[in-house]
């Protein structure tokens, strides 16, 4: 559970929009005033409908913001200063409809303005109906709102009030003041403010002629997670991509290439940088002299490829020199003698640490979501357990600033 000392003064937006679990809003307004937390309320047209204002006035202690277009609200407050003068907007519970307007940058009531004119953080405690929960549509819109760096709590599954069974229900109010603490303590916490992170991710396509390439398995998961959590640990991240389904990570600057010729150029526009992390599953080889026309079937022998060696990303940054990042950390996807294989990898590359891992078939880390490693430095391993790539990006992160930290 997160401390809860560290949301004394902090003042809350909350957006209280219609679903059956607003009443649990009015609970979660008296936990956080509890903890020395400011409350201000907007109230939609469809949350009147099940909690009164009157009801989140008292509780708050403040006016309840519902219209727009109100001279007396706008005077008191307009909804720029309404959503800029907060540390944090929560949305609970925060509707299917709610977070289709969101998506899609509607302004069409206050809340929906108040959420699009913001510029703090937006946490959402999503609550509706099973079905609509999973609908492709509000799927799609979560991860869109994810991936612009909104935060989430919940759903939970359980018994709803349609008396349908799944995920939809909203999270307790509890859980959404540990949410609520557990961000303020995440922004407290940047030990890498100031330092520059290089992340290399996802694989690499090297063309054969305008339509066809060769690639690899890589879903750039465990790069993409490395570079989100560096950013939330306050570093400045540049994320070099390689071709991925993956929206980009919030907080970082994204640039996307195709070829290990091009991801070695973006890495070293990038520099100077503190830290490179070398996650890209890079294609060893390119075809040599590849056709600026599409290879025909022209009932000959199959064309021969030539290939030639990629430059080394890894190599090339780790090079002593000037502008040689003071960590550069490089991973090792081994099927069998991980360690022997990866250690021996650490010192011909020249980096300074190396994540190795395991990818045989049957492990499920190509493009699965866990992800079981062993840190390598100079002094030693460190096996982790198998974790989710989210975890294992922040055991590393933290690893990185605690690098920094002992320098
Ligand atoms: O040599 P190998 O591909 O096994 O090494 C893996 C490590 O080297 C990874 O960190 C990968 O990102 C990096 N690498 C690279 N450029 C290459 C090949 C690998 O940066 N051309």
């Amino acid at each position: 559970m997160a401390d809860h000392a560290i949301l004394a003064g902090k003042r809350v937006l909350l957006v209280i929009a219609g679903g059956i679990a607003a009443y649990k809003s009015l609970e979660l307004i008296r936990r956080l005033r509890e903890r020395g937390v400011t409350v201000r309320a907007v109230l939609t047209e469809a949350g009147a409908r099940f909690v009164t204002p009157l009801s989140v006035q008292a509780l708050t202690e403040d006016t309840v913001y519902r219209d727009l277009w109100s001279l007396t609200d706008e005077s008191e407050m307009g909804h720029i200063r309404l959503s800029r003068e907060a540390d944090l907007l929560v949305v609970a519970p925060a509707t299917a409809n709610l977070l289709a307007r969101m998506a899609g940058g509607m302004a069409d009531d206050l809340a929906a303005t108040v959420l699009l004119a913001t510029d703090k953080p937006v946490l959402v405690a999503p609550a509706m109906n099973v079905r609509m929960w999973q609908h492709a549509a509000t799927q799609a819109n979560m991860a869109l709102l994810e991936s612009r760096g909104v935060l989430r709590v919940g759903p939970n599954d359980g018994v709803m009030a349609c008396n349908e069974y799944g995920p939809g229900r909203m999270a307790e109010p509890m859980e959404i003041v540990d949410a609520i603490a557990g961000f303020f303590a995440a922004e407290s916490h940047r030990p890498l403010a100031g330092r520059r992170a290089i992340v290399t991710s996802g694989p690499t396509h090297e063309p054969i002629d305008p339509v066809r390439y060769i690639a690899n398995r890589s879903s750039g998961k465990q790069g993409h997670a490395i570079a989100a959590a560096l950013a939330t640990l306050g570093a400045e991240v540049t994320l070099v991509s390689g071709p991925t389904r993956l929206p980009d990570p919030a907080g970082c600057k994204v640039v996307h290439i195709e070829t290990a010729r091009e991801m070695l150029a973006a890495c070293e526009a990038a520099l100077p940088a503190d830290i490179a992390v070398c996650a890209a599953a890079v294609a060893d080889w390119r075809v040599d002299g590849a056709s600026d026309r599409k290879l025909k079937k022209d009932g000959g022998d199959p064309p021969a490829l030539a290939l030639t060696e990629n430059p080394d990303i890894l190599a090339t940054l780790s090079r002593p020199g000037e502008r040689r990042p003071a960590l550069v950390v490089g991973f090792a996807a081994e099927t069998g003698d991980v360690l022997a294989y990866a250690t021996a990898k650490r010192a011909r590359k020249g980096c300074d640490w190396i994540v190795a891992n395991d990818v045989s078939p049957g492990t499920g880390t190509f493009g699965g979501s866990d992800n079981t490693v062993h840190l390598i430095r100079a002094d030693g391993v460190e096996s982790w357990p198998t974790m989710p790539k989210d975890a294992v990006a922040t055991r590393l992160a933290e690893a990185v600033a605690g690098y920094f930290e002992g320098k």
